[in-house]
């Protein structure tokens, strides 16, 4: 009997994935480069043993697998997986895909793609997301590829997908790199919505100096409201969370000091090269590279004046309708950075369908997706989610309550960095009059590089006094 899919790669997100597709009822192949895990991996299959072969070489594993084969590479999809390409496709046959199911940057996922066109087989970039609990029990997946993959992976994928209200959260998005190019969208989100709770959080911490109990209360209570997420729910859970080692809350043993692996990077980089306002993500990227300037800061505290004017505590309530104004500001720059790269590279990406297919798995899961699929499933002015009457009205309710937030962090002198890009998009995006008039006169007194009149078509110098 051969294997309906093959997994290589046995690493957690590897064997999460794997375990998951025997429990959906598939024959699973797998094998791993160190070989020595693979019989750990079975043993750790326990029941589920039964439905894995597992394979010690390359060549027993692709013979394993019932052709077309479809081959889910779970490894870093950095020069491992060119790596891979290149010693399996020899084994391969017509019709055969390979799924990177990593965090791969899309333009190495276009590439790929492109090189394999034309030979026969078939090249997926899939964005997974979940962690390892999402991979073992249901992740969300968004598969970029040909639609003949598709067929094929379509049955397991949706059977091994995360269910929202019954429906899988997988879908073929688009061709190449659509489907990582989604994901790591996904991931600038997950930063700016991560940020924006961290900033809550200090402000309860440092200003308000509510004890751990009460932070853990307000976040337990708004994940029963309009903010109800993962994220949210995880933070409550974390402020409950004690170290055993101290006895102290487990966040205060936290070096506060955050780690990235690039994809909130590579989405600001998509972002500025497609001159697409992405403030809230660049603002969660930045504090991570501030945080890790730890030492700096340490000295700063000291040699830096204190300037902050005031201590006061912006109520509960503000706090949460600014996390929501936020979280829709974040979401809402994320969609309009898809929309560009779609218009781009001709994906046809369709929104209401991403946002349905976070909607449960993702780390990102929200009620404000689920708004946000039925909102993008009807006419956007201007292409704007903010501008669907239900979106602007949530904005009006909630943007008083981010305006009071941001103001009272800034007389505190606490940072609210992707809170107040989020207000400053906003502010930007509610004046019809700018200010780039003034841009354009500067840029016309010394460069002479001209403007457009309001009362006049065509390009004009300035009558400009002399300095
Ligand atoms: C997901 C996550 C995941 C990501 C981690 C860590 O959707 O399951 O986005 O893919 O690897 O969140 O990312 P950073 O190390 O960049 O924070």
């Amino acid at each position: 009997m051969t294997a309906d899919i093959g997994v290589y790669g046995l690493g957690t997100m590897g064997s999460a994935l794997a375990l998951n597709l025997a429990d959906s009822g598939f024959r699973v192949a797998v094998t791993n480069r160190e070989v020595e895990w693979i019989d750990d991996f079975v043993t750790e299959a326990a029941d589920l043993a039964g439905d894995i072969d597992a394979h010690k070489t390359l060549e027993s594993f692709v013979q394993g697998i019932t052709a077309p084969r479809t081959i889910l590479f779970m490894i870093p999809s950095t020069k491992p997986m060119d790596d891979m390409i290149a010693r399996i496709t020899p084994l391969l046959s017509d019709g055969d895909t390979i799924i990177d199911g990593g965090n791969a940057d899309f333009n190495d996922t276009r590439r790929r793609f492109q090189e394999l066109e034309g030979t026969g087989i078939h090249f997926v970039g899939m964005g997974v997301s979940g962690g390892e609990y999402g991979a073992r029990h249901g992740p969300s997946m968004m598969v970029g590829g040909s639609d003949h993959s598709w067929a094929q992976f379509k049955p397991m994928a949706e059977a091994m997908a995360a269910k929202f209200e019954g429906a899988p959260c997988v879908d073929h998005l688009g061709p190449d790199g659509a489907g990582h190019f989604v994901k790591t969208v996904h991931n600038g989100i997950e930063y700016a919505d991560m940020q924006m709770i961290a900033e809550a959080y200090g402000l309860m911490r440092d200003v308000g100096q509510l004890d751990i109990a009460q932070m853990a209360a307000h976040f337990g209570e708004w994940s029963k409201g309009p903010l109800a997420s993962y994220l949210i729910d995880i933070t409550a859970a974390i402020l409950r969370s004690v170290d055993s080692k101290t006895g102290a809350p487990m966040v205060d043993v936290i070096l506060d000091q955050a780690g990235q692996k690039g994809t909130g990077r590579w989405t600001l980089i998509e972002a500025l090269r497609m001159g697409i306002s992405a403030s809230t993500i660049e603002a969660a990227v930045g504090a991570r590279s501030w945080s890790s300037e730890k030492e700096a800061r340490m000295a700063a505290g000291d040699l830096l004046p204190d300037t902050s004017r005031g201590d006061a505590m912006p109520e509960a309530d503000d706090v949460e309708n600014a996390l929501m104004a936020g979280r829709i500001i974040g979401h809402a720059q994320g969609f309009q950075l898809m929309r560009a790269a779609s218009e781009e590279f001709g994906w046809g990406l369709n929104m209401p369908r991403i946002a349905e297919i976070w909607r449960a798995g993702c780390i990102i899961r929200s009620a404000l997706l689920d708004d946000l699929a039925e909102v993008m499933a009807g006419d956007l002015p201007q292409g704007h989610v903010i501008l669907a009457p239900a979106m602007a009205a949530r904005l009006a309710d909630t943007v008083p309550g981010l305006r009071r937030v941001v103001s009272a962090a800034v007389m505190a002198g606490q940072p609210v960095p992707a809170l107040s890009a989020a207000l400053a998009w906003y502010d930007t995006m509610a004046l019809g009059r700018g200010t780039a008039n003034m841009i354009q006169a500067q840029r016309d007194f010394f460069g002479a590089h001209g403007f457009a009149r309001l009362d006049d078509a065509g390009k004009h110098h300035g009558d400009w006094v002399a300095l």
